[in-house]
C-alpha cells in the first residue's frame, strides 16, 4: 500500500489559561490517531499553536501588567509543558500571532473580497465610555428582561434561559469598569457567508463529518446562514485588517488559518513538507482537523467556505469529541473535579489518563465521563493487571533460567497466530477512531495470554527444573503475546512501550511488527513497568485542584463551552440550588398524569452505564387488567436493583413512550438530585399502585 500524507490539526487552545482535563481529551484522541497513522508508516505532520487574539487576552495580560506579547509567550511555554507531558506529540506548537498567520489572514480576506464576499455597515454595540472599549455579551451583565434576575449575562438569562440582545439588560455595567454602557454605533466588516449555501450542503454531506454532526448542519442551512461580522473596533489584540485602520480581524477569523501559518512554519524546516501539497485547492494529501462539538459551525460552515472562494483545498474530514464529563457531571471547582493537566500531572502517571480516554472514546462526538472509581479500576485491572503482568509473570524465568534468551520456538502457535492476526481488525478500528472498540479487542487477547499463562503454571515447572525447556517456552510465548499487545497500544501508551522496547531490546516498534515474533533473542532484566493507580493520589489530586482554582479564579474552559470568544468562562457552582423555574399555569400542570406505582422489578441494563430497567406495577385498569409499565431510569449511580424491589414510587404515567438505545421507556419515575445523591420519590405508607397524584 503507499504511503499517505496526513496533515492532522488539534482546535488551538486559547492563550487565557491552562491546560485542563476538557481540554485533553481532544488532544489525546488526535494523537493516538497520529501515532497509529506513523506506526502504520503514513507520513502525518501534527501541528497545532496557541490561539492568541481577542479582547480576553489582551485584558488578562492587562491585568497581569505585561504586554499582551509577554503574556502569550508565558502561556505558550506552560501550553507546550502540559501537552509534552501529556505525551501529545505536536510536530510543531507556533501562534496565531505570527507573522505567517498574518500573511495568511490578510491573503484569505483580500480574496474573499476580491470575489465579492465581503460586506459592511453600521451596527450598533454596547460600548463601555471609561475604559473606551465596545463589550461584548460577554462583558456586560445586568437584569434580565424577563425574569428580572440580577447579574446575568448580555446574552442569555442563567436563572430563566431566555436569550435576549444585551440591549435590552436592565441596569447593564461593563464588567471591566463597572461603568454603564452606551451604545454607540461603527462600521462592521461580514463575511456573506449565505453566498455559499448550496457548498456547504453538499460539502457537509460528503463524508466530512459525523453523520449527527451533519444532520445538525442541516437544520442551520435549511433555515438560512446570516452574514458573519469578522471585524472588531481598536483596541483590540489582533491583525489589523488591511486598508482598515483601527479595525482588527476577530479571533475566530484568524483562527483556524492558524493551522496552515503552523505548517507553513513547520515547512520552513523540514525538507520533506512543501506547503502546496498540502493547501493546493487541487492537494491529494488529507488534511484532517480535530476539534471539539463546541466550535463546529466554524469548522464546518466560515471554514470550508474562506478556504473555497481563496483558492485552497477543503478539509477531508473534521472529528469531532464531546465534553469531558467528571463523576457524572461538568467540571466543578468546589468539587475539585475542574483538574489542571499539571495537577493531574504532579499525582498521577498521564498515560492512566490517555488509557481511559482511549477505553472510552469513539468516533462519535459523545460526552465522556470520566468516573474517578472506575478510572482506578480499569487502569489497574488492563494494564497493570492483565497487560503488564504477563512481562511480570514471565521474565524472571527467562531473565534467571536461561540468561535472558527466549526459546527458538513458542509452544502456543494457535494463540500466538490469533494474536497476530487481530492486527488487521484493530488497525480498523483505530483508523475509524473507534477506539474503545480497539481497546476492548486488545484486552479480550489479553485475556486470552493469561489464561494460557494460568493453565500452564510456568512457576510450578520452573520449580522442579528452572532450566526446563517447557519453562523457556511457555514464557518466551508469553512474552510474545505481551509484545504483541503492546505494538496494539503503543498509539495509546507510547512511553510504556519504550520501556518495553528497551526491556526487549528490540528497535522502535511499527506496526507491521505484528507479522512476526521474537524467537531465539537475547532479552534485557526486567524493570517493573507500571504500577498501580493508587486511590490514595487520586484523592490528592482533587484536593489540590479544590485548592488552586480558589486561588485562580479565572478558570478557562473554552473548549468545553459555547463562548463565542476567549472572555473567561463561568464555572458552575454545585452549593447553589438550581433556580426555580417559571411559572406556569394549573392547567399546564394537571396534564401531567402522576401515578403511585410499585417496582416488582429491577434490572441492570447491559451496556449502560447510568441506567436501570424497572418494571412498575400501575394497579387495575377500569377493565380489571393488571397495568405493567417499563421504564428507564438513570438511577444505578445510587441505587443497586435489589434495593428497588417492592418499593412504591411515582410515575409519570402519561408521558409519550421514548425509544431508547436499549428499549422502550413508557413513562418516568421521579427522582431528585444526581451523581450519586439521587432519591426517588416515595408516597407516605399506604399508597396504593394506581392512585393518582392530585
Ligand atoms: O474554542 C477554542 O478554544 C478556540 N480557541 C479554538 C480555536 S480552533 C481553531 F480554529 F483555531
Ligand atoms: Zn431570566
Amino acid at each position: 500500500m503507499s504511503k499517505r500524507n496526513i496533515l492532522v490539526t488539534n482546535a488551538l487552545p486559547y492563550a487565557n489559561g491552562p491546560i485542563h482535563l476538557g481540554h485533553l481529551l481532544g488532544y489525546i484522541q488526535a494523537d493516538i490517531w497520529v501515532r497509529f497513522q506513523r506506526m502504520r508508516g503514513n507520513n502525518c505532520s501534527y501541528v497545532c499553536a496557541d490561539d492568541a487574539h481577542g479582547t480576553g487576552i489582551m485584558l488578562s495580560a492587562e491585568k497581569a501588567g505585561v504586554s499582551p506579547e509577554e503574556f502569550i509567550d508565558t502561556v505558550n511555554q506552560e501550553h507546550q509543558r502540559d501537552f509534552a507531558d501529556f505525551l501529545v506529540d505536536f510536530d510543531i506548537y507556533h501562534s496565531t500571532h505570527s507573522e505567517e498567520n498574518r500573511a495568511f489572514s490578510s491573503l484569505i480576506y483580500e480574496r474573499c473580497k476580491a470575489n465579492g464576499h465581503i460586506s459592511q455597515r453600521n451596527i450598533t454595540q454596547l460600548y463601555d465610555p471609561e475604559k473606551g472599549l465596545f463589550l461584548s455579551d460577554r462583558f456586560i451583565k445586568g437584569q434580565c428582561p424577563k425574569c428580572k434576575a440580577e447579574d446575568q449575562y448580555g446574552d442569555n438569562c442563567e436563572v430563566c434561559s431566555s436569550t435576549y440582545n444585551a440591549t435590552d439588560l436592565i441596569n447593564p455595567h461593563s464588567t471591566i469598569s463597572g461603568a454603564t454602557p452606551i451604545e454607540k454605533e461603527s462600521v462592521h466588516f461580514f463575511f456573506k457567508l449565505p453566498d455559499f449555501t448550496d457548498f456547504l450542503k453538499q460539502w457537509t454531506r460528503s463524508g466530512t463529518l459525523p453523520t449527527q454532526v451533519a444532520n445538525k448542519l442541516s437544520e442551520w442551512l435549511d433555515s438560512g446562514l446570516q452574514e458573519w461580522d469578522i471585524s472588531r473596533d481598536a483596541p483590540y489584540f489582533g491583525f489589523e485588517i488591511p486598508g482598515e485602520l483601527g479595525k482588527y480581524f476577530y479571533v475566530w477569523l484568524d483562527a483556524p488559518i492558524g493551522y496552515m501559518a503552523s505548517f507553513k512554519k513547520l515547512c520552513e524546516s523540514r525538507d520533506d513538507l512543501n506547503f502546496d501539497d498540502y493547501w493546493d485547492k487541487d492537494a491529494t494529501t488529507e488534511l484532517w482537523h480535530f476539534i471539539g462539538k463546541d466550535i463546529i459551525n466554524f469548522h464546518a460552515l466560515f471554514w470550508p467556505a474562506m478556504l473555497k472562494t481563496s483558492g485552497f483545498r477543503t478539509p477531508t474530514a473534521i472529528s469531532v469529541n464531546g465534553f469531558l464529563t467528571v463523576n457524572g457531571q461538568k467540571m466543578s471547582k468546589s468539587r475539585g473535579t475542574f483538574i489542571m493537566a499539571e495537577t493531574y500531572k504532579q499525582h498521577l502517571n498521564p498515560e492512566y489518563l490517555r488509557y481511559y480516554f482511549a477505553a472510552k472514546l469513539s468516533s462519535n462526538p459523545d460526552d465522556l465521563d470520566l468516573n474517578l472509581e472506575d478510572f482506578i479500576q480499569r487502569v489497574n485491572s488492563d494494564v497493570v493487571g492483565k497487560v503488564v503482568n504477563i512481562a511480570s509473570r514471565c521474565a524472571g524465568f527467562i531473565n534467571k533460567g536461561f540468561d535472558g534468551k527466549l526459546s527458538a520456538e513458542i509452544s502456543e502457535p494457535e494463540l500466538t497466530s490469533e494474536c497476530q492476526q487481530a492486527a488487521a481488525e484493530i488497525a480498523e478500528l483505530y483508523e475509524q477512531r473507534e477506539f474503545s472498540k480497539a481497546i476492548r479487542l486488545i484486552m479480550s487477547l489479553a485475556d486470552k495470554a493469561n489464561q494460557y499463562i494460568a493453565e500452564k503454571t510456568p512457576w510450578a515447572l520452573a520449580k522442579e527444573n528452572p532450566q526446563a525447556v517447557e519453562v523457556q517456552n511457555i514464557c518466551s510465548t508469553g512474552l510474545n503475546l505481551f509484545r504483541l499487545l503492546i505494538i496494539y497500544l503503543k498509539p495509546v501508551l507510547p512511553e510504556l512501550t519504550k520501556q518495553v522496547e528497551e526491556f526487549l531490546n528490540i528497535p522502535v516498534l511499527q506496526w507491521q511488527d505484528a507479522e512476526h515474533l521474537l524467537l531465539d533473542h537475547p532479552i534485557n532484566r526486567f524493570k517493573p513497568l507500571m504500577t498501580r493507580v493508587e486511590s490514595t493520589k487520586v484523592d490528592a489530586m482533587v484536593e489540590a485542584s479544590k485548592a488552586s482554582l480558589n486561588t485562580q479564579g479565572n478558570a478557562q474552559d473554552s473548549t468545553q463551552n459555547n463562548t463565542s470568544e476567549n472572555e473567561a468562562a463561568k464555572i458552575d457552582s454545585p452549593l447553589a440550588n438550581d433556580p426555580i423555574s417559571d411559572e406556569i399555569e394549573f392547567p399546564d400542570f394537571a396534564k401531567i398524569d402522576l401515578r403511585i406505582a410499585k417496582i416488582i422489578k429491577a434490572e441492570y441494563v447491559e451496556g449502560a452505564d447510568k441506567l436501570l430497567k424497572i418494571t412498575l406495577d400501575l394497579g387495575l385498569n377500569a377493565k380489571g387488567e393488571q397495568q405493567i409499565r417499563t421504564v428507564f431510569s438513570g438511577i444505578k449511580s445510587a441505587y443497586k436493583p435489589e434495593q428497588l424491589n417492592g418499593m412504591y414510587t411515582v410515575l409519570v404515567a402519561n408521558l409519550k413512550s421514548r425509544k431508547m438505545k436499549f428499549g422502550v421507556s413508557e413513562g418516568m419515575i421521579l427522582a431528585a438530585g444526581e451523581g450519586e445523591d439521587i432519591y426517588l420519590l416515595e408516597p407516605h405508607k399506604g399508597a396504593q399502585a394506581g392512585l393518582r397524584i392530585t
